[in-house]
Formats: structure tokens, sequence, C-alpha cells
């Protein structure tokens, strides 16, 4: 190992991975606590030499808390990432994993099921609004939009309308990091190193304009308007080449910009005039985060398939998946029925796992009320929210449901940075978790948050805007 520690130094990196191995332990850690050697993990959406050069170490976690590996409490201000809305570490959640473990390690996904991913499938369907009722299962947020996106074209295919091959998304999307979901996403960096992308994409503008919307709390008044660019796209390219049109209700990793009022409601009624399905990418929304199970229920519009993460498990097993509209699964049921309908699948879809965990995740927001809980606390944490406006570098504050973004203002010269030291001091100084996206704090805590917990997390981001002023 000192080997591989004197390869950190000479890449200039090895001075953060001694001064870990020498870290201070209590007495009643695991060795594991505490990592060997901080060169070899490539961390993903992260600066590595930053981070290697004063790492953030999460050892254990447990309801609202995450724990250093030398024992220090720091809250959580973003449900890990947008996933654990049920809070770390929760026993029911544990012991369904534990016991499933023990049960049933894997079963074949293609050509054999077992039990719990059917009871799942019911689970989730049953959430969700209209004739969403069949789900397709997969392992992230990226998967999931790669599958609905695979899903709208096929579907067009097996119709007869092999034609509409186009997909559009939205300037400032976040779907993932799959080819598909960075073809359809709207984000700069995510793209351009990547090559040509998916052909035949277009993409809605960002519905965000500081200028009509600062500071508006829940939904903007301005901005529905936007949904008509669909209008202009479809005269462009003629309705009969579009498979779908995917976007985020609220787009969560762009900064917390939530769909303006009657926006979502419109782009549905251009949808169906066109034959274009619409796809609600909830990764982030779904379970909870919007106040409901979806945020399609929020805006009483009805997808025609909505692509779901991260809450399904409250981030306890990775798993994803696909809930489609009963006309979109009747679709493929046709054909000599020993052939299989549709091409694609994964593994590890409907892990069972994943299932166990996702089961005891529903049985826990509904037996302690949690999304009802996360719509009592939204106009709390709104105000609570725009309690920092005024402060020194505030541009903007947006929230909806259990969700805030505050812009502040690029020091000259160094975009990103000042909410990049915010996060660092929040997390070294301040023991709290918050993220930072570009120039944006956004907070999105577990929905099991106390109001004294969300005076305590706006307290510390109070004082992180004035530290980093
Ligand atoms: C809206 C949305 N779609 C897709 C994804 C990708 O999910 P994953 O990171 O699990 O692949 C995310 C992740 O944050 C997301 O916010």
């Amino acid at each position: 190992m000192s080997g591989r520690i004197t390869g950190a130094s000479e890449r200039g990196i090895g001075k953060a991975a001694r001064e870990t191995k020498a870290m201070p332990s209590a007495p009643a850690q695991r060795a594991s606590a505490v990592p060997n050697d901080l060169e070899a993990y490539w961390l993903p959406f992260t600066p590595n030499r930053a981070f290697k050069a004063a790492p953030r170490l999460i050892a254990r976690a447990k309801d609202m808390h995450y724990y250093t590996p030398d024992g220090r409490a720091v809250l959580d201000g973003t449900a890990g990432m947008w996933c654990t809305n049920a809070g770390h570490n929760r026993d029911p959640i544990v012991a369904a994993i534990r016991a499933e473990a023990a049960e049933l390690d894997y079963a074949p996904a293609f050509q054999f099921a077992h039990p719990k991913a059917f009871e799942l499938a019911s689970r989730v369907a049953a959430l969700a609004p209209g004739d969403l009722d069949h789900v397709f299962f997969c392992n992230s947020g990226s998967e999931a939009v790669d599958t609905a996106l695979k899903i709208a074209l096929a579907y067009h295919n097996v119709r007869g309308e092999g034609a509409r091959t186009r997909l559009i998304g939205r300037e400032r999307g976040y779907h993932g990091v799959g080819f598909g979901g960075i073809s359809v996403g709207g984000i700069v960096n995510n793209r351009k190193f990547f090559g040509a992308l998916l052909a035949g994409v277009d993409h809605l503008p960002a519905t965000y304009s500081r200028e009509h919307q600062a500071f508006s709390k829940g939904e903007p008044d301005w901005g529905a308007q936007l949904a008509d660019e669909l209008e202009r796209i479809v005269t462009l390219h003629d309705a009969s080449t579009i498979a779908a049109v995917i976007v985020e209700p609220m787009a969560g990793s762009t900064g917390v910009l939530p769909a303006p009022k009657g926006y979502l409601p419109r782009l549905r009624a251009i949808c169906d005039k066109h034959g274009i399905l619409l796809v609600f990418d909830e990764v982030i929304t779904g379970f909870g985060r919007l106040g409901h199970a979806f945020a399609a229920e929020r805006y009483g519009v009805v997808p025609d398939m909505i692509t779901f993460a991260k809450g399904i498990t409250s981030g306890s097993v990775p798993m994803g998946g696909v809930i489609v509209r009963k006309g979109i699964y009747d679709a493929f049921m046709r054909g000599p029925a020993h052939v299989v309908e549709l091409f694609h699948g994964y593994t590890y879809s409907a892990h069972p796992l994943a299932c166990a965990a996702g089961l005891a995740t529903l049985d826990l927001y509904r037996e302690e009320g949690i999304f009802e809980r996360a719509q009592k606390l939204e106009p709390i944490w709104a105000e609570a929210a725009m309690g920092l406006k005024g402060l020194h570098n505030v541009l903007d504050i947006r929230c909806v449901g259990l969700t805030a973004g505050i812009d502040l203002a690029s020091r000259p010269g160094e975009v990103g940075k000042r909410a990049y030291d915010a996060m660092d001091q929040a997390f070294h100084v301040e023991n709290l978790v918050i993220r930072a996206t570009g120039e944006t704090i956004a907070l999105t805590p577990p929905l099991i948050v106390s109001e004294r917990e969300i005076e305590d997390i706006f307290g510390k981001v109070a004082r992180l805007i004035k530290a980093v002023a």
C-alpha cells in the first residue's frame, strides 16, 4: 500500500491520503470506516483533486444525520442526493433488506421472476395517477430515462408509426447520464465532451427567467406560454416525426426550477393534439418530494410515462423504473405469445433486495404519512427559505415542495466557486450537507425533517452565505 501512496504523492495528492490514513478513529470503529488510500477511486461528478485534498467522508447515517469517521454528526440537508426521503437507515427498511438477502439473493430477470417484483409493481402502479398501471424496473434514474425513450420509440414502431423518432427535451433539463438522457438533457457540460449524441433531438426552452420569476414561492406565475414552443418545434419537424417529449415537473439538478403555473397542462394538451407521448421524469419529484406520490398528481396532469428512482427505496438499494399507461403496454402485447415483446431489460431489473427495500419504503411512507407531512411542511419550509432574501450575494430563491434553490452571485472569473465553498464549509464547519449546482445552493432534506431542523438548516445556510461573501 505504501507504494500506492508514494504514487499518489508524485501526482500531488499523497498528502491528503496520508492525512486521511492518520485520521483518528473512535475506539469501537471498524477499520474499514477510514479509507486506506484515496488514489484509486475516481469520484463521479466531483472535482477529484480538490476532494482528495480535503475529503468529505461519511461513515454512517441515521434518520436526519450523517456521521463522519471520527463520529461528528452532520445534518442532511439534501436527503443524500434527493433520495433518502424516509430518512436514513430506517429500521423497517434495513430489516427488509436483511431478510431478503437471507431468503433470495437473485433470480433471473429475463424469463423468470420472483413474487416481490409483482407486488412492488402493483404498489407503484396504485400510487400513480390515471391508467399509469404497468411498471418496468431498472436500477437508476439514467436507466429509467433511457428505458422510457426506448419504449416511446418502440411504441410508435409497433403501431406502424415508425417515422416518429424525434425526442424533445428541454434546456436545463437533467435526465441522467446515458446517451439518451444526455441527448434530451440540456446541460452543456454533460453534453459537449461526448460527441454527436442521439440524432434527431430538439429542446424546449428552459422555464426559468429571473427577470419574471425572482423570489417566487412555489410555481411562478410567469411562463406557461413557454409550453407553446412545442408548437413551433412541431411546425419545424412535423408531428409525424416526433415520438416523445420528456421534462422534469421541477428541474432539480440545474437549481430547483419549478414548472410555471399552467405550463404542464399546456404541454399535455399540445402533446395530445399531435399524438406525441409525454414523459415526466420524476426521478427527483417522485415519492413525496412535492407533497404527493408523484408531481403529476400535484399538477393534475397524467403523462404517458413516469420515470422514477431514488425515493422508491429511500436511497437504500439502487432501483429505478418506468410507469406506463395501459395503452402503451397493450400496444406491445400482440404477436405470437412465446416471442419477447420488448427487447430491453437489465440483469438487475427488479432485483430482490431492491424490491424488498421498495416495499418496506412504501409501507413507511404510508404508515407515517410522509407525503402528507411534506405537504404540510411546505409553507413553513418556503417561509424559512425566503428568510434568506436580502442577504448579500443572494440573487434569487426558488422553492416548491420540500426543495429550495438559492442563487448566489459569482465572484469575478470564478463561476461556481462561491457555492462550492459554501458546500465545503457547510460540511467541515457547520456540520450540514448542502448541494452546490453551478452557483446555486440546493436544499432538499429527508421528508421526515422537523420544524426545528428546518430552522437549523436555514440558520446554518445564512451563516454560510455570510462566510463566503
Ligand atoms: C430528473 C432526473 N433524472 C434522472 C436522473 C439520473 O438518476 P441516476 O443518477 O440514478 O442515474 C436524475 C438524478 O439526479 C434526475 O434528477
